[in-house]
């Protein structure tokens, strides 16, 4: 099969090593990819919103299977577009259509979905600039700490969570009133604070049957202990010790089988990964969030755990039979530690050269921020975040270990990294 990944994170760098060992692989190619995805594959200068570029692209090089790594281009339907096109309707989109991708592209959607199914997730109502004076007087009603949810997709920074009063009205205004996200704040979802610990759990779906993936936890936040601001993800670990058998029958029944059997009762076939964002409330599973595609920095720890060929799961999602295959997975933990820019989330320096990949060993290096330096023959930094370092070990400390020896040893100015990831989990 010839493949094209849509991306150029770690995560789309995670999938094409992944999907290079393929036996069933002709030619894979990245678009746009990152110094790490050219060793895996052909690293092409496309936009991802293009669609018309996509196609060109697609036809023009046979493309067998479109994999889509990150939300946006699903949420403005970028499968919807192969389906309704004589020439790509046969081409498998992994990723689901624009109705399907709602679950991420609307809070207010997602929150709908999960009451009319009976799904645990904080409650909540939604506001538009027309129900503001309304908005004002529900926050007043509720306990802090106050949580304002953008409707739509605001690149991972749509939630504010406020402990005072005024602060959270002050945001609602902006939200409501100023624009604060653009569109994306038209409508805001006010929801009840969960007090619990997070964690991420990703299942693969043809929309009928789906493959439960190894759980994940992520530690967003820039500083340790998990202080300062949100960011893309610093780290991953997978497995997570709390998310046992007992724990995860509950994800499963009160989670994951009511969305998939929702989704279908919505007319939604949908076909590809969608991750929980969950919290755990005491010894309860809750949904934070749902995003219609695979986490970053999650899929850096999850994927090398998978031991099945890739390829043939997602063949199984575009012949709809998913439940024949088997899943199979590597007993092993795995920690991921992100290599940030000085400055990310807020504004850091690019063209930094990284030094010592050479040198790594016991780890797997994913890139995000990298770019190919054809002059020098070097490669330089050109993001907030570079590099992830996922290491395998017989423990979450043995992982760690080698995670943070290899964090060490690659350089380039301005490096930062939290010392703390998968701390938590270690007692
Ligand atoms: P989201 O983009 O929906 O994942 O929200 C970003 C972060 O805000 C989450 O990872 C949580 O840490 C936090 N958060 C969101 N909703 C809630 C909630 N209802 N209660 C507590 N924390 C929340
Ligand atoms: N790690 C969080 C995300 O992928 O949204």
């Amino acid at each position: 099969m010839n493949i094209l990944i849509l991306g150029s994170g770690g995560r789309e760098h995670v999938l094409a090593w992944k999907i290079k060992q393929s036996h069933k692989l002709n030619k894979l190619f990245i678009a746009p990819g990152n110094a790490g995805t050219s060793d895996c594959g052909i690293n092409v200068k496309l936009s991802i919103n293009d669609f018309p570029s996509v196609k060109n692209f697609v036809l023009a090089n046979k493309i067998n299977m479109l994999v889509v790594g990150p939300e946006v281009p699903l949420v403005n339907g970028i499968n919807d577009y192969f389906e309704n096109d004589n020439l790509l309707r046969d081409i498998p989109v992994i990723g689901p259509s624009k109705a399907g991708a709602e679950l991420e592209g609307s809070k207010d959607f997602a929150k709908k979905f999960m009451t009319k199914y009976k799904i645990p997730t904080a409650s909540y109502k939604t506001f538009d600039k027309k129900s503001l004076n309304k908005g004002i007087k529900f926050l007043k009603s509720i306990k802090s700490p106050y949580v304002l949810k953008a409707d739509g997709l605001a690149a991972g920074k749509g939630v504010i969570i406020c402990n005072k009063l005024e602060q959270a009205e002050d945001e609602l205004i902006a939200m409501l009133d100023k624009s604060k996200f653009g569109k994306a704040s038209n409508k805001v979802v006010i929801e009840e604070f969960l007090q619990g610990i997070e964690f991420s759990v990703f299942i693969l779906t043809d929309g009928y049957s789906y493959k439960i993936f190894p759980v994940a936890k992520d530690y967003k936040r820039i500083g340790e202990g998990d202080t300062g601001l949100n960011t893309g993800g610093m780290g991953s670990v997978s497995d997570v010790p709390f998310a046992d058998e007992t724990f995860m029958n509950k994800v499963e029944e009160r989670i994951i089988k009511p969305t998939v059997n929702g989704l279908k009762a919505e007319g939604i076939i949908y076909k590809g990964f969608l991750y929980f964002g969950l919290i755990k409330v005491d010894d309860d599973p809750f949904v934070i969030e749902y995003n219609v595609r695979m986490g970053d920095p999650e899929a850096q720890s999850v994927i090398p755990k998978v031991k099945t060929d890739l390829l043939d799961l997602f063949e199984g999602l575009a012949k709809e039979n998913l439940s024949d295959k088997k899943l199979e997975t590597d007993e092993r933990f795995t920690a991921s530690v992100i290599l940030a820019s000085k400055g990310y989330p807020g504004i850091y320096e690019k063209g930094k050269e990284i030094i010592n990949l050479e040198k790594v060993e016991d780890s797997l290096v994913f890139h995000a921020g990298t770019i190919q330096d054809n002059k020098n023959n070097t490669i330089k930094t050109n993001g907030g975040r570079i590099l992830s370092i996922t290491s395998y070990g017989n423990t979450i400390k043995e992982a760690l270990e080698k995670s943070y020896k290899n964090a060490e040893i690659i350089k380039f100015d301005g490096k930062y990294y939290r010392k703390d990831i998968g701390k938590d989990l270690l007692d």
